[in-house]
């Protein structure tokens, strides 16, 4: 398969294309806190959280960060970063505390001085309209099992599109399916818990793809196509050669492919893939006449969240997948394969061509080393260096957010984990940048991968 062009005004390894956004991000329920400030409703996952033996020891998100309250300070910390842009969810209960009819004014106009606060600053705001907490009283009618769920986000796009208009670019309707819908309503791991069937699970897919396409319809037809960028924000599995024989490329890309056809074929091809489609039998979605065409209204840029990957060869283990023993693995035992950045970009423009990407997440849980955190600084390092060689084949990966600004709510391990590039005490409320923080202001400000003495190194 052909790569696209080679790019021209990249000066040499390590630098990035004029013009590339760094970014980082977070989600409005790992960082928000405020949990019934201002009239919100109630969500899934605070109602999952206060349900016990869901997240470890019992943690819940109903302080977080108490960035509801620290936005201010939370900016300024951006600021003096130099990021270029930060990206952020919505919580969906805040501004429609049932998740329809009527927006609540004070949550709106949070995000409005949000949005207003990354302007002024010069920070580009990039905005999530949904990173996982549904409104209970969703949940309570099926949630994403429920198509009208899909309908209800489209009017949450419609509301965001009217009061924050133009000023936000770039748009993600929604935030990793395979989470929303596997952990939450498969594995039971995740909001709302649940564990049901192959067939009602493939439905709950197929109702994020309809939301994305109402919310990007809604989006698109109030602010105009050209004005904004829609985004897919998405966590395909990621499968890289064991080596660069081409056999193990080419495995590597059919295996990559075939699992992240599901997601991404509807999307950019207007259509499931037909071999999955006969693979699954009767556990298929039930598909209305319409919708394919409106999910396969193409977004305009594709959004990655890549953080660990598995290796296929064509001549080790059957040509079955598997972990690499030798690789450094995370306090969450994810395995560290820095050329992820490099492989999977390089995979979904040879398949699905979506024109623009950025890797929308990325970076790792460390506890070791506390504000010395060189794992971290070296797991950005090596990922960027990827990245950078990915921009030099031509793969128009136009920038990268790290995952993430700071220390959050981990989901299902409260805060046992902790992703920041910003060490956050839980107990003070006080932010202290690491070194990976420091090391990524530097890179921010030379546009490239700047070197660091640092003694990691990743197999
Ligand atoms: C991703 C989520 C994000 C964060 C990271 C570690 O799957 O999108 O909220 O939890 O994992």
């Amino acid at each position: 398969m052909p790569s696209a062009q080679p790019r021209t005004s990249n000066p040499g390894p390590g630098d990035f294309p004029q013009g590339f956004l760094w970014g980082a991000a977070t989600s409005s329920f790992q960082i928000e806190g405020a949990w019934q400030a201002d009239g919100k409703g109630e969500s899934n996952w605070d109602r999952f959280c206060h349900t016990p033996g869901n997240v470890f020891e019992g943690h819940t998100g109903d302080v977080a960060c108490d960035h509801y309250n620290r936005w201010k300070e939370d900016l300024d910390l951006m600021a003096s970063l130099g990021l270029k842009a930060y990206r952020f969810s919505v919580s969906w209960p805040r501004i429609q505390p049932t998740g329809r009819g009527k927006a609540l004014e004070k949550g709106l106009d949070f995000y409005d001085r949000l949005v207003d606060g990354c302007l002024e600053r010069g920070i580009e705001p990039c905005l999530t309209i949904f990173h996982w907490d549904l409104p209970q009283a969703l949940e309570d009618h099926d949630g994403w099992l429920n198509r009208d769920t899909a309908k209800a986000m489209g009017d949450l796009a419609e509301i965001l599109a009217q009061r924050i208009g133009k000023r936000v670019r770039k748009w993600m309707p929604i935030n990793e399916g395979p989470c929303i819908v596997d952990n939450g309503y498969q594995r039971g791991v995740f909001a709302p818990g649940r564990k049901e069937s192959d067939k009602l699970v493939r439905q709950g897919k197929h109702t994020v793809l309809l939301a994305h396409a109402h919310a990007s319809r809604a989006l698109r037809d109030i602010l105009g196509r050209d004005a904004i960028e829609v985004g897919f924000v998405h966590n395909p599995w990621p499968t890289l050669p064991a080596t660069t024989d081409p056999e193990d490329i080419e495995l590597a890309r059919a295996t990559f492919v075939r699992d992240a056809a599901w997601w991404l074929d509807p999307l950019w091809k207007g259509a499931y893939p037909a071999e999955e489609w006969a693979r699954h039998g009767a556990d298929v979605p039930e598909v209305l006449p319409g919708e394919m065409e409106l999910i396969g209204d193409k977004p305009d840029f594709l959004g990655l969240n890549l953080y660990f990957a598995q290796r296929i060869s064509a001549s080790q283990n059957d040509r079955q997948p598997w972990r690499r023993e030798e690789a450094l693995k995370t306090d969450f035992g994810w395995h560290v394969e820095p050329d992820i950045l490099y492989w999977v970009p390089k995979f979904c423009q040879d398949e699905w061509n979506p024109g623009s990407q950025y890797v929308t997440e990325n970076g790792c849980a460390w506890e070791i080393g506390g504000l010395d955190d060189r794992h971290r600084l070296a797991y950005y390092r090596e990922h960027l260096r990827s990245l950078a060689r990915a921009c030099e084949d031509g793969v128009p990966v136009k920038g990268y957010f790290a995952w993430s600004l700071m220390d959050n709510f981990e989901w299902a391990s409260g805060y046992s984990k902790r992703f920041g590039m910003v060490h956050v005490d839980f107990q003070t409320q006080v932010r202290t940048p690491k070194a990976s923080a420091k090391w990524y202001a530097d890179a921010i400000r030379e546009n490239r991968v700047v070197d660091a003495a640092m003694e990691i190194q990743f197999p």
